[in-house]
């Protein structure tokens, strides 16, 4: 299943334009759009790691463009949107992918350590949304942020991430409301755990993992091409009327909230014979 590549030409004549691209979700979100079809800039702080990812596009025999800009800086992604239209064409798909995570309980955490990750991601993707804006509204085009379950509930350890992804997601849906009758659609993806990710590494470890994967209904990590798909299909014409929506794409891992009960009712419910 997460193997299937998403239709040939299915986004043919758009240009994606995505934050943090230069590796694991948001890579394999510009492969599956390169296989769509769609030219491809990405971009993020270091050019170097973006010119390496960008080989890897090239194989789906599309345009690429590595473009380094820090999305806390909002001249800077005015700046690479400017660039990006003047190489590839003028851009009607955007991923506000970017994002910044470690583990940290509220009293280890200063200060700049919750603002660092509240404006990686959420002033990070104002700055995306507002760059793209001219863009977005000439080609009619859509935006999706790269949300994640942590938007929906409290974490341990997540508390700046919990916040600036809720942000994010009511971000999202004042620019659907916004920007509506503009021609232009706003959506979120919340990914699960997906395998080989900078997040997986942050967030578990060995002893974890079987643990982890035994928390996803769907009883698997995710791949990227889990999101990249869903990411093609969110921006396609397929999903031409959703708009101000968080899709989960997370094998059931947001259902969590019973997770405790489902975990006990699995281990030691007998039924009656
Ligand atoms: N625990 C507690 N605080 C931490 C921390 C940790 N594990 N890691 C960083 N911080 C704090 C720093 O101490 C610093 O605060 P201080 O000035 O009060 O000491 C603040 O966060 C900024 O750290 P810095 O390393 O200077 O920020 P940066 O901009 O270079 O990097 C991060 C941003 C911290 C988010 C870094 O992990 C990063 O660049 N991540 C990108 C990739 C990533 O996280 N991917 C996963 C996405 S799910």
């Amino acid at each position: 299943m997460s193997e299937l590549k998403p239709q040939t030409g299915m986004l043919e004549g758009q240009v994606a334009f995505i934050t943090g691209g230069g590796s694991g979700i948001n890579l394999g979100i510009a492969k599956n759009m390169a296989a769509a079809g769609a030219k491809i800039a990405i971009c993020g702080r270091t050019f170097e790691k973006l010119e390496k990812a960008a080989e890897e596009i090239r194989e789906h025999g599309v345009d690429v463009f590595p473009v380094a800009a820090d999305v806390r800086d909002l001249e800077a992604m005015e700046k690479a949107f400017v660039e990006t239209k003047a190489t590839l064409g003028t851009v009607s798909i955007v991923v506000a992918g970017a994002a910044g995570n470690f583990m940290s309980k509220v009293e280890d955490l200063s200060y700049n350590g919750f603002k660092t990750v509240v404006d990686i991601d959420l002033i990070g993707s104002f700055n995306t949304a507002k760059a793209a804006h001219e863009q977005l509204k000439e080609t009619k085009g859509s935006i999706i942020f790269i949300s994640a379950g942590q938007s929906l509930d409290g974490y341990s350890h997540q508390a700046h991430v919990c916040a600036a992804k809720a942000g994010i997601d009511k971000l999202m849906k004042t620019l659907a409301i916004e920007w509506g009758p503009q021609g232009i659609r706003s959506n979120s993806i919340i990914p699960g755990p997906i395998d080989g990710t900078e997040g997986m590494k942050r967030l578990s470890s060995p002893e974890t993992l079987p643990m982890l994967i035994q928390s996803v209904p769907a009883r698997r990590l995710g791949s990227v091409n889990d999101i990249g798909q869903a990411a093609v299909f969110l921006s396609s014409n397929l999903a031409g009327y959703i708009t101000g929506a968080v899709l989960p794409v997370c094998g059931g891992q947001t259902l969590g909230g019973s997770g405790l009960f489902n975990f006990a009712a699995d281990q030691f419910h007998k039924p009656a014979k």
